[in-house]
């Protein structure tokens, strides 16, 4: 062996050592995949020594050092697959409405439309649209499926781009004619688009949030009183608008509509109280019945939110459960309420609505702090991103507190045939689970 290469080798070697010892403590799965990159890295290494002809310049093998750093590997039994075609990372995700598309943009210029049928294929098709001389940081689906719209991170606005389906059966993405107006001063947090399709929302750290017509007139802008924020959003029913920040409290207004369509007014409808510090994010169930907000106090809330707050109903606490976050951190709550998930860094915890048992555990899903979690409509997956790669994880918790659900029915059960008809989906519903967490991940 050649002296520069035993050189090498021993430098590695001491390298490895430094690096086991720091990594005491921390979990097996990350020391493994530190060794496995150091020894990737003594490969490349290695190739490199070997002969001065084949030396790559400094440069280009600075570079591929970096990009190797950077291509984290991560499994868990419960990820279903990972998404892959973005060349920078994935900043925001959203699923259409008709449950048919995963909508990603990321810092390479371009947004991505995925397939959610072929999430547990071994192939992943996306189509691409490009964001023209800018790139697009947020995208959100319209409600009929047909159209998005996005944040551009240099033109600091809001673009609808729609996509616009080909004889044969491709599609196309045009952007609309015109950006709408320049209105945020400060870092954008959220956009939406009502699922009625009636106002378009922005929010920025600033504690303003504009509310737009879809043709990029202003309707109305609210000063959330928060000092600062840290989320906002549209609740999937399209009534309300949301917003958490520095104070303790989450802020729900109404945004209402005449008869005739035509917009009226913002009404503040109701407060969520009882966090004890500033509030990270919050979200909602799909029929807005239900939200849970995570809080800097350690804790995350699950609020009834199906109350008559015109007649002074106040929405109530149904729990309150212990949970590691931080600045940043993202929460999500399953459509039918069941299942609530929470990313503190890299890592992501999914919980049991009702009990609050923690019941799933991921650790550096992604090599940079989680920046988007959602659920699919089905409340089949549950997605994030945080790198240039989307994690989908099955929803496991999901389908175990559907099953407990039905248990419990069968229980309560008086008449045979709803007895029988329980039995025959509790059976399907396991089956279902069996299978999930049976079939080989990547
Ligand atoms: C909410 O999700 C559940 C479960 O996926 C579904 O059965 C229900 O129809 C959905 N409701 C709305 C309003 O979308």
């Amino acid at each position: 062996m050649e002296v520069a290469a035993l050189f090498a080798l021993t430098l590695l070697l001491g390298a490895l050592v430094i690096l086991v010892a720091l990594a005491v403590g921390r979990r097996k799965e990350e020391i493994r995949e530190e060794i496995q990159q150091a020894a990737a890295e003594f490969a490349a290494e290695g190739s490199a020594v070997k002969g001065a002809a084949s030396k790559k310049p400094k440069q280009e093998k600075q570079r591929s050092r970096k990009e190797k750093a950077s291509q984290h590997t991560f499994s868990h039994r419960l990820l279903a697959s990972s998404l892959k075609a973005h060349s920078a990372n994935v900043t925001c995700l959203d699923f259409s409405s008709n449950g048919k598309y995963l909508a990603s943009c990321a810092d390479d210029r371009t947004v991505r439309i995925w397939s959610t049928k072929d999430f547990l294929d071994r192939e992943h098709k996306c189509l691409r649209a490009n964001v023209e001389l800018d790139h697009a940081t947020l995208v959100r689906f319209s409600p009929d499926s047909r159209a998005f719209i996005t944040w551009l991170a240099n033109g600091d606005t809001i673009r609808i781009f729609k996509m616009i389906k080909k004889e044969d059966g491709t599609m196309t993405f045009k952007a609309a004619p015109e950006d709408f107006p320049q209105k945020h001063k400060a870092t954008i947090l959220n956009i939406g688009i009502a699922e009625t399709g009636k106002f378009i929302m922005s929010a920025s750290t600033d504690t303003s949030i504009h509310i737009w017509d879809l043709k990029g007139e202003v309707l109305a802008s609210i000063n959330t009183n928060q000092i600062t924020n840290s989320y906002a959003a549209v609740s999937p029913c399209g009534r309300f608008v949301a917003s958490c920040g520095f104070t303790p409290d989450v802020k729900v207004w109404e945004v209402c509509f005449g008869k005739g369509g035509e917009f009226k007014e913002v009404a503040r409808a109701f407060d969520l109280k009882g966090h004890s510090a500033g509030v990270h994010a919050f979200a909602f169930s799909n029929d807005s019945h239900r939200m849970v907000t995570v809080s800097k106090d350690g804790t995350w809330k699950l609020w009834n939110t199906d109350v008559e707050y015109k007649k002074q109903q106040d929405p109530y606490l149904l729990k309150t459960v212990p949970c590691a976050s931080s600045e940043g951190s993202r929460v999500a709550l399953s459509p039918d309420g069941r299942v609530v998930a929470i990313s503190d860094g890299s890592n992501v915890a999914m919980y049991n609505a009702a009990s609050g048992q923690l019941e799933e555990e991921m650790h550096g899903v992604h090599s940079e702090d989680i920046n988007d979690l959602r659920f699919d409509i089905n409340g089949r997956f549950l997605v994030c991103s945080g790198d240039k790669a989307i994690r989908v994880f099955h929803n496991a918790p999901g389908y175990r507190a559907a099953i407990r659900d039905m248990q419990d029915m069968l229980k309560k059960a008086q008449n045979e045939a709803m007895k029988q008809r329980l039995q025959q989906q509790i059976k399907e519903a396991q089956s279902t689970l069996d299978t999930v967490l049976a079939a080989p991940t990547e």
